[in-house]
């Protein structure tokens, strides 16, 4: 299973989301053989690393996000990955409009907030423009994303779920 975490600049929101879920597959995903990455769909900050204030939010939770590094997502992406987690609907719009035009994609184009128990809160909200406090909120739903997005992959294993 291969999951590509997308936002718009891959700076703030699908960065951490790699990170946060890499986390929680070192700690309770033994037996998964899942491979993650980030791209963004605009990405103007191409080859820097994540915001400051992301790494330092992460870095609180024990989390290293200083070594990534951002890319725009490429046309062989919507082939390579399974899932495409788009962390708001303009991301997932864009996304879904551009997989259209590609007869090779086969990925599986999601709101990352799908996998979140909080159904009405459908969007990781983007932190950049805003104060410390939007990055620790994109980390707590990010948070109990990944735990349902665990939880879904382990029931594919297990050959329950057929949704993505
Ligand atoms: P991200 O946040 O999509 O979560 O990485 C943003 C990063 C940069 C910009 C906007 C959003 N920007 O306008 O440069």
């Amino acid at each position: 299973m291969r999951i590509l975490f997308v936002c718009l600049g891959n700076i703030c929101r699908s960065p951490s989301a790699e990170g946060v879920f890499a986390a929680l597959l070192r700690e309770q995903g033994a037996g998964l053989n899942v491979e993650l990455d980030s791209a963004g769909t605009h990405a103007y900050h191409i080859g820097e690393p994540p915001d400051r204030r992301a790494i330092a939010a992460a870095k609180r939770r024990g989390i290293d996000l200083s070594e990534l590094r951002a890319r725009a997502v490429e046309d062989s992406d919507f082939a390579r990955f399974d899932l495409m987690l788009a962390m708001d609907e303009d991301n997932a719009r864009e996304l879904r409009a551009r997989a259209q035009s590609l007869p090779a994609s086969t990925a599986q184009i999601r709101l990352m907030m799908a996998y979140s128990p909080l159904s009405e809160q459908r969007a990781v909200p983007d932190p950049y423009y805003g104060g410390a406090s939007g990055f620790e909120e994109v980390l707590d739903l990010l948070q109990t994303a990944s735990e349902g997005l665990l939880r879904e992959l382990r029931g594919i294993e297990r050959g329950v779920v057929a949704t993505i």
